[in-house]
């Protein structure tokens, strides 16, 4: 296994489980859990000790709490810190600004005392907004900061074509883009199984009901709020997709994750974060692709960038 070091700030519902992935992946050989509860942390890592005796991961993984000196050395930090949307309230990531701008301020000052070296990965909600404040505000190396997006609507995207023709996801390519939030959108002009465009699945695969683009977009956005309603929680995806671009990254892969980060100038947009597809590896973001794009969905792109401007607006960002 490689020597990496890899830091979870926030062990909630969320961290743990990004723990849990980024174990099964074998991403690091050290894992340091920082939570503002310490005992929250240690008791997770001791948890995670006990599994060690049965696991098919190398039992030597070192897991272990500890406090933001740790990022001193760490090749990735992935943040999940701050609250979620809960059930019950309003079904929109963007009510959490107020709370989490102020955790990742938190989190972001004392990250920047000890390294401006490893990749950040924010999961933490309002995605963008979250997103656009660690990048801009803290003197860090932009390139480096990465929220994953819309790498979790191209997920959930990719599974219910999957689904509807009957194929591996995996064989499924094409984005969600735009806001993690409920203006995320399918670029259909971009997705394909096999190389055959998505106007022209239906006739290949011939499945039970033909393709609705409009219901499968509002689907993807809709399918969070019922995993929330069901369980309390979104987090087995939202670990796969952060440990997925992190592996990218301690990888060097140069692979391509629809990630959230500062525009500047693409389609006409600045001052804001959100996602396109961008490549990834050693340094962070390598490259973002200002794909083709039709009109229609440009407009829809230009839609998600207000809706979240209105709210770095708002939050004084
Ligand atoms: C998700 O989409 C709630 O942002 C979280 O699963």
């Amino acid at each position: 296994m490689n020597r990496n070091k890899l830091v979870i700030v926030g062990v909630g519902h969320v961290g743990s489980a990004v723990l849990n992935c980024a174990l099964a992946f074998q991403l690091a050989s050290e894992i340091v859990l920082i939570d503002t509860d310490g005992e929250k942390a240690a008791g997770e890592a001791l948890d995670t000790s006990h599994g060690t005796p049965f696991a098919y991961y190398s039992p030597n993984i070192d897991v272990h709490d500890g406090d933001y000196e740790e990022c001193r050395d760490a090749d990735v930090i992935i943040i999940a810190a701050g609250p979620s949307i809960m059930p019950g309230e309003k079904p929109d990531r963007l009510v959490l600004a107020d709370r989490n701008v102020k955790t990742i301020r938190e989190v972001m000052s004392s990250i920047v005392r000890y390294t401006q070296e490893a990749v950040i990965i924010i999961i933490t909600n309002p995605l963008d907004v979250i997103s656009y404040c660690a990048q801009n505000f803290f003197g860090y190396p932009k390139e480096k900061i990465l929220g994953t997006g819309t790498t979790l609507e191209t997920a959930r995207l990719r599974r219910i074509l999957a689904n509807h023709y009957s194929v591996d996801p995996k064989d499924v390519q094409g984005y969600m883009l735009g806001e993690h939030g409920n203006s995320a959108f399918p670029a259909w002009s971009l997705v394909s199984v096999a190389g055959i465009a998505y106007d022209k699945l239906d006739a290949y695969f011939q499945p039970a009901k033909p393709l609705d683009t409009a219901a499968v977009g509002r689907q993807v956005v809709q399918v969070a709020y019922d995993v929330l309603s069901f369980k309390g929680c979104t987090n087995s995806g939202i670990a796969v997709v952060a440990c997925r671009i992190a592996r990218a990254v301690l990888s060097n892969e140069g692979s391509i994750f629809p990630v959230s980060t500062t525009l500047e100038g693409e389609y006409g947009l600045s001052r804001v974060s959100l996602s396109l597809p961008c490549q990834i590896g050693a340094g962070g973001v390598k490259r973002r692709l200002a794909v083709p794009l039709t009109a229609e969905e440009t407009e829809k792109l230009r839609q998600s960038a207000a809706s979240i401007s209105q709210v770095l607006r708002n939050t004084g960002l």
